[in-house]
């Protein structure tokens, strides 16, 4: 069988799965969706939102991309997340790095690999504003692995200087903020920050709202 029919395949027996739980599963599903969450989280395959967290349909709001940035201008993001914080009224936002990394591996690295080195440049910027931390690890497989958490944490602290974060800051005292790290060996998550309503933003990136 092809391999891609075989993902129809399973589709049906999911639907089955479900149907067995709760003959009205799907019906309650397509009324509405109220997730708490919204993730941002690196698109690799080996870390699934939903089934690392246990969460079902309706309960994450997703966004991925590569070394799950979050980048100023990247209106997808943007839209996702401002949807997310003013109209879900999401309560948390979970920005989620792993371990194993390709797109930090290779923000490491020299290679040329075309377009996405665009992309890669802002995980190269995390490096330069933390060389000197970085630099004293001597362990190479270390130094990775501190570049995979000091990459969530920055992207954490972008979520923060943006308007739609401090508006909703600002008026409804939420999101709340996380940093998590997924270990690929041990299937953990582990937290690397938390920053609550209302944390100190460096000046230059706050804006006034009356
Ligand atoms: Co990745």
């Amino acid at each position: 069988m092809e391999s891609y029919k075989k993902l129809l395949l399973q589709n049906k027996a999911w639907v089955s799965d479900k149907l067995d739980i709760r003959e009205d599963y799907f019906r309650r599903m397509a009324d509405d969706q109220t997730p708490e969450f919204l993730w941002i989280g690196c698109s690799d395959s080996r870390v699934p939102a939903e089934e690392v967290t246990g969460t079902e349909p309706g309960e994450l709001f997703v966004h991925r991309n590569i070394a799950n940035l979050v980048v100023h201008t990247d209106f997808n993001m943007l839209s996702v997340l401002q949807y997310a914080v003013e109209v879900l009224q999401v309560r948390h936002v979970i920005v989620c790095g792993h371990y194993g990394c390709g797109g930090v591996r290779n923000a490491l690295s020299h290679r040329n690999l075309g377009l996405i080195n665009k992309w890669l440049r802002h995980i190269k910027d995390v490096y330069r504003f933390h060389k000197e931390e970085l630099d004293a690890i001597e362990v190479e497989a270390l130094r990775y692995r501190r570049l995979v958490e000091l990459n969530v944490l920055e992207q954490v602290q972008n979520l923060a200087d943006t308007t739609i974060v401090q508006k909703a800051w600002h008026y409804h005292g939420r999101p709340m903020l996380h940093g998590w790290v997924y270990d690929l060996e041990s299937g953990l998550l582990n937290s690397v920050v938390e920053t609550t309503p209302g944390s100190a933003i460096d000046p230059i990136y706050t804006y006034d709202f009356t």
